[in-house]
């Protein structure tokens, strides 16, 4: 939530400080988009400050419109509104004397600190606790002439979770940021050095990044970076090189970055596998760093996440109880962290986050650590908060995912997942040996699988073209399917804003099925015929029972199904799998009608209204 960025070094080869605040703006976009604006330190000692409410699009217009001067240092924010609405004057940075700062995150006790300051004469032009603290850090700035001492010593009696940066008018080559709970990372460059909530921000000048630790506190020159902790005690950061360049944060040519990140998802679940399966097939993880020991002895699983990454946990669920024999539960990361929930040593709590960011998840985490639970992390991004705090990890390779809804993060996580479970049944031995070798070799042939689905989309998009008028759609599935559902309405929601709901099928006619009149469409997601347990033809009965009462019927089957289509109005059909690894395939169809739907109504499919990728506030 809210993108930052910092940038010095006039005369580095990124070229002026305000165009590379804006491109990094660019690139950031996707945190947030209720307004954007900007910082300059210009020389000869003066600020200039640009901001307006509404996408950075509205900021550049106003800038081209009156152009600022050239400046040695810049700070740039794109907010997800908390405190006070999205207006110019709400949106960052806030100006105090002659300071500039910006801030993602919410400070929690700023009415107190608001109202010593109203106390002390200071006067507030916005609503928001940013400025707040601005007016704290420039009168501590005043007091010290120090602005790293003046941001710790404020970042030391603020509650709730922030991301500073500040710039000084007397200071034309600095920029001093400071982090609690809330994402910075630096790229260093030669001559020139950025901040950024993520690497995405600098990605397209250097690809080497310092990794920046809870409370701490960072001072960048064009030559210089130095890391504090609140205390001012010097800290080494841990540097590392962003393993994916410029081109995977751009379109490649697709009209949104939501359709190229479907069209990836081959790609990210191959990546995903890759490395971690030797050549006799079987999976090394040694790279989670995790005792052995510890996971033999694990008697419960609990996966934290939230949204799409939830539903990845819950599709995991299935397959890990099968494969191994423990209980795995799922939860909301904010349910859990807030319910007292059964947690011990014995307990391995699984962490599922495509940002790594999530304050609802990163809370979840820590309060299982505290009861004594070892934490693993699932998570897409490097340097992120939640890898750096659980005990060990498990990284999906997805690459930079930028469209606001997750998608390729999705399969992303559930192969990392399943490659969790395969792992622990084959080191803890298990009842299905044959089965947990086939389903890895299977793994291994999914990226292919996805492809076909994607090759295959056409009748999707026409389908959902058709129905960009459509004002509510129910989706079903059982078993593994039943996520699937769940994750193909939240897509409709947040992309389309149509009504849709997911449903267990088998829920169905404990009440659900009243909503059902005729032309209601409904997506069934179907199982396969070659599955056990006679799922599949529980579903064709849904199926049989929704048609009857006049609905639409929408059917993910795979191919050769024939039993589904006397009852189905259209049939998506998707290669044969595995009923475990079926949700790799059908989500795919869900995900491509939602996207098309959202772009035959004219709906901006990578920001969503009131959404914001990285949700870094409870
Ligand atoms: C939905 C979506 C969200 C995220 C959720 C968790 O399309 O993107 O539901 O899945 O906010 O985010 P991460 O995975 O970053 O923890």
């Amino acid at each position: 939530m809210c993108g930052i960025v910092g940038y010095v070094g006039s005369a580095g080869p990124s070229g002026r400080p305000l165009d590379v605040s804006l491109e990094g703006l660019r690139r950031l976009e996707y945190r947030g988009y209720d307004s954007a604006g900007v910082a300059l330190v210009v020389p000869g000692g003066e600020l200039a400050v640009a901001k307006k409410a509404g996408k950075l699009a509205n900021l550049v217009e106003e800038l081209d419109a009156r152009p600022l001067p050239p400046a040695t240092a810049a700070i740039g924010h794109t907010r997800w509104a908390t405190h006070g609405g999205p207006t110019d004057v709400n949106a960052h940075p806030h100006v105090a004397g002659r300071l500039a700062l910006i801030h993602n995150g919410i400070v929690e006790n700023y009415a107190v600190l608001k109202a010593e300051l109203l106390a002390e004469g200071v006067e507030f032009l916005s609503e928001t606790d940013t400025e707040v603290v601005a007016h704290l850090v420039s009168r501590a700035y005043d007091a010290s002439k120090d602005l790293t001492a003046a941001l710790a010593s404020v970042a030391r009696r603020l509650e709730g979770t922030f991301t500073l940066l500040a710039v000084h008018a007397d200071l034309p080559d600095t920029v001093v940021g400071a982090r609690h709970d809330s994402p910075l990372v630096v790229g260093l460059g030669d001559g020139e050095n950025f901040l950024g909530s993520d690497v995405a921000a600098f990605i397209g000048s250097t690809r080497r990044a310092l990794e920046l630790g809870q409370d701490q506190v960072v001072t960048i020159t064009p030559t210089s970076v130095t890391v504090t902790d609140l205390d001012g005690s010097p800290v080494q950061a841990t540097p590392y090189t962003v393993d994916w360049d410029i081109s995977a944060a751009e379109k490649g040519g697709f009209r949104s970055f939501m359709d190229k990140e479907i069209h990836d998802q081959p790609q990210a679940v191959s990546d995903t596998l890759l490395g971690r399966l030797d050549l006799a097939g079987r999976l090394v993880l040694d790279e989670m760093r995790i005792d052995e020991t510890v996971l033999r002895s694990v008697d419960k699983i609990v996966v934290v996440a939230c949204g799409t990454a939830a539903y990845a946990g819950h599709v995991a669920k299935y397959a890990i109880e099968h494969w191994c024999r423990i209980p795995v539960e799922v939860e909301l990361a904010h349910e859990f962290r807030y319910r007292d929930p059964v947690v011990d040593e014995r307990t391995l709590v699984v962490a599922i986050s495509q940002s790594g960011e999530t304050m609802d998840t990163l809370m979840a985490l820590r309060h299982a650590k505290e009861q004594g639970a070892t934490t693993l992390a699932i998570v897409n991004t490097h340097g992120s908060t939640i890898p750096r705090e659980a005990d060990a990890v498990l990284y999906t390779h997805a690459g930079p995912e930028i469209a606001v809804a997750s998608t390729k993060a999705f399969l992303a996580q559930i192969t990392a997942a399943y490659l969790l479970g395969l792992y622990l049944a084959q080191l803890r031995g298990n009842k299905f040996p044959d089965e947990v070798a086939a389903t890895l070799a299977e793994l291994r042939e999914m990226p292919d699988k996805i492809q076909q689905v994607l090759d295959r989309s056409d009748r999707v998009r026409e389908i959902a073209r058709w129905m960009a008028d459509t004002q509510s759609v129910l989706f079903l599935g059982r078993h593994v399917g039943y996520p699937v559902a769940l994750e193909g309405a939240l897509k409709l929601k947040e992309l389309a804003y149509i009504h849709a709901e997911g449903f267990a099928a088998g829920e169905l006619k404990h009440g659900p099925i009243a909503l059902i009149e005729p032309g209601q469409p409904v997506f069934v997601v179907v199982p396969s015929p070659r599955g056990r347990n006679s799922l599949h033809s529980k579903v064709v009965s849904n199926i049989q029972e929704i048609r009857a009462r006049g609905a639409r019927t929408l059917v993910v089957a795979e191919d050769g199904d024939e039993a589904v289509v006397p009852y189905a109005d259209e049939v998506f059909s998707v290669p044969q799998s595995s009923t475990l690894l079926a949700p790799l395939l059908a989500v795919v169809p869900l995900q491509v009608f939602a996207s098309e739907l959202a772009h035959a109504k004219g709906l901006d499919v990578d920001q969503p209204r009131n959404l914001a990728k990285s949700v870094t506030v409870e």
